[in-house]
């Protein structure tokens, strides 16, 4: 198993040698590597299991460091990134050559951000390169929000793993791409539709076709438990497995009333939703139900991304 603390000198050291860490940001937990280095990149790729077309997100500590990583920044990226930066948001923007082709899988374009949680800022500050890191689990699993999730299912591909507590956001960010006066969103996650649009009123969303070429990998199947499981009208889902021993993910009302449930926020906030919905499949996945069901959540604010993480989490 990985060794678990908050030694950020060790940390730095490790990856100033080409080895990989477990960083915790606001999001989820990320697998970092340095990002200007191939051979690190490629281990990423390698304790993932990821197929290399699935690019990389690469994490900095300033705005001047992304400055220095990409091409011209369009105004409107650079007035997100100035509102939402350290934050749940990632920015698609014209790479330049210091970016391995690796860490894009190809494209001519960068994602990239600055993460919100202190010990990884603090790191990030003391090195002198950026890191990229996708979330650290394995290709298509759940994402981890607490160090030992990393733990369980990395922990013996790495050395070691900062703990940073329980993601506070919980999903991973929102990705977008800037066009002159409007945004393309990717992937919904931890920055809300209804946040941008203070910002930019023309929002465009092109998520779900893993077809498209700009986000290669926005695989329609992911976030997956190992157990099937299915979203729709709770009521419904339940009466039709009753048969069967049901995990059941809900938003603020109980509906069975056992251990196998799993009541996301009592208070209806959608927030803590988002916070609490990776461990809550992860423990579903792990305990003695067959099938896990969930509820459709609210289209608004956080809730567009939990249905979509349950949606995907429900493709095989
Ligand atoms: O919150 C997050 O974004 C977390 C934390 C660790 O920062 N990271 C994360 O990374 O969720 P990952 O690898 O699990 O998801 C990254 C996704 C890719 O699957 C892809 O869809 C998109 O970001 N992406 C990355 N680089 C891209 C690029 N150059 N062009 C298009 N899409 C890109
Ligand atoms: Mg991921």
């Amino acid at each position: 198993m990985a060794e678990i603390g908050k030694d950020l000198t060790k940390a730095a050291e490790l990856l100033k040698k080409g080895e990989l860490v477990a960083i915790p940001t606001e999001t989820v937990y990320g697998l970092a590597g340095n990002a200007l280095d191939e051979e690190a990149v490629l281990k990423i790729f390698r304790v993932k299991n990821r197929p290399q077309f699935d690019p990389l997100i690469v994490h900095v500590a300033y705005l001047n460091q992304a400055y220095d990583l990409v091409g011209e920044i369009p105004s409107l990226a650079e007035e997100l990134a100035l509102r939402f930066w350290p934050g749940p948001l990632t920015l698609l923007l014209p790479k330049s050559n210091k970016i391995p082709d690796l860490v894009t899988s190809g494209s001519d374009k960068v994602a990239i951000r600055i993460p919100n949680h202190p010990l990884t800022l603090e790191l990030l500050r003391k090195l002198p390169f950026p890191l990229a890191a996708p979330s650290a689990n394995p290709f298509g699993y759940i994402s981890p929000t607490r160090a030992s999730h990393v733990n369980q299912q990395l922990g013996n591909k790495i050395s070691y793993i900062i703990d940073g507590g329980e993601c506070k956001v919980g999903l991973e960010s929102t990705i977008i791409e800037v066009q002159e006066k409007q945004l393309t969103v990717y992937r919904w996650g931890g920055l809300s539709f209804e946040e941008l649009e203070e910002v930019c009123p023309n929002i465009k969303v092109e998520i779900n076709q893993s077809s498209n070429p700009q986000a290669p990998g926005m695989l329609k199947s992911h976030y997956a438990p190992k157990k099937p499981l299915l979203i729709g009208n709770i009521e419904e889902l339940i009466k039709k497995h009753s048969t069967k021993e049901i995990g059941l993910i809900a938003f603020k009302t109980s509906y069975i009333g056992n251990t196998n449930e799993k009541i996301l926020s009592p208070n209806g906030d959608l927030a803590e939703a988002a916070r609490n919905l990776f461990a809550a499949m992860r423990e579903l996945d792990e305990g003695s139900c067959e099938i896990i069901l969930a509820e459709k959540f609210p289209d608004e604010f956080l809730g567009k991304a939990i249905n979509d993480r349950l949606s995907r989490a429900s493709l095989k």
